[in-house]
């Protein structure tokens, strides 16, 4: 992909579909739009031609308005259902201590399928948790592993909503076709097709707009027979510094007000550290102490549970 997207920027033919300043991720773009028609079943899959370069220049020539118009209007959307594999064990901590049941809200959902975690099948070193029958089943690499007792906690989530700047949504075609198109890999597209089915039989919510603006409305609203969770994974990483700390002002506020949970992968530069993993932080009030109780890679496919 890297030699491709090379060529792209010495063709002036495929420069000249990329707007003059461009954002960082438009390779990305350009890559996806081309994935997004072999999909579809309306282009070759330049992977498997004789001459690939000459198969992916070919479709970007055969539908130049539709590829423009997809990198220029299209920013990276993917979602990860891994990641439900590392946050599990948070959700369990919580449940545990709280004892009731849930109000999930996650801020940057895209299509919303890490709301469906209740939904999937887990493998841990320890034991499973979940649903034996779900399409989908996860596993990962625990580093330090999650304990038994804690996979011994059921849930009960009664509601869930996500919010999202462009939510996608994966019970139509197009919106599934999309978010397999900004990754090739099998593993992942395995995981979205099996949790865009759980996806389909139980559709979350999906609210558009910016979760900065429209979370304190939310959480004035909570209602006090269940537990209401925000959680959110890879996306407050794409906020400024000033409107994160206003997201964190705005949630311990609502701390104070009422009981409420919060799971988070905070920024390297919220902790002081670049490692490359993400801390998984943890608080639930009253209290609302912000533990890191484990550490992810951004995919979720290693766990080191520290508790
Ligand atoms: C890297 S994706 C992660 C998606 C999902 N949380 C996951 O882990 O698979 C980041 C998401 O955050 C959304 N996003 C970023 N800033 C946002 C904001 N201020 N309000 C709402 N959504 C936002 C983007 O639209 C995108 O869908």
């Amino acid at each position: 992909m890297a030699a491709l997207v090379r060529r792209c920027a010495a063709d002036p033919e495929l420069l000249s579909l990329v707007p003059a300043a461009p954002a960082w991720d438009v390779p990305h773009r350009m890559l996806a739009a081309v994935e997004y028609l072999i999909l579809a079943g309306e282009a070759e899959d330049y992977r498997s031609a004789d001459d690939g370069w000459a198969s992916f220049r070919s479709t970007v020539a055969a539908r130049r308005a539709w590829v423009e118009a997809f990198v220029r209007e299209r920013t990276v959307q993917t979602n990860e259902p891994q990641r439900s594999w590392a946050l599990l064990p948070l959700f369990l901590t919580v449940a545990r201590a709280a004892a009731a049941r849930l109000d999930v809200v996650e801020l940057g959902a895209s299509a919303g399928l890490n709301l469906l975690w209740d939904r999937y099948r887990y493998g841990y070193a320890a034991g499973a948790w979940g649903d034996e029958r779900s399409p989908l089943r996860l596993r990962g690499d625990e580093r330090a592993a999650v304990p038994a007792d804690l996979l011994a906690t059921e849930v009960d989530v009664r509601r869930r909503r996500g919010i999202d700047l462009a939510p996608l949504d994966a019970t139509s075609e197009e919106g599934l076709r999309t978010l397999l198109a900004f990754r090739t890999d099998l593993g992942y597209r395995t995981r979205v097709r099996g949790a865009a089915a759980i996806v389909r039989a139980e559709p979350p919510e999906l609210i558009a707009g910016d979760y900065v603006e429209l979370l304190p409305d939310l959480l004035r609203d909570r209602d006090g027979s269940a537990l209401t969770v925000v959680f959110q994974t890879l996306s407050t990483v794409y906020l400024a510094d000033e409107r994160r700390d206003r997201l964190r002002e705005l949630v311990e506020r609502a701390g104070r007000e009422g009981p409420l949970a919060w799971i988070s992968t905070p920024t390297p530069d919220e902790h002081g550290q670049r490692r490359g993993d993400y801390p998984l932080e943890l608080a639930l009030w009253p209290g609302g102490e912000r533990r890191i109780v484990a550490r992810m890679d951004n995919h979720g496919t290693w766990l080191e549970w520290l508790g």
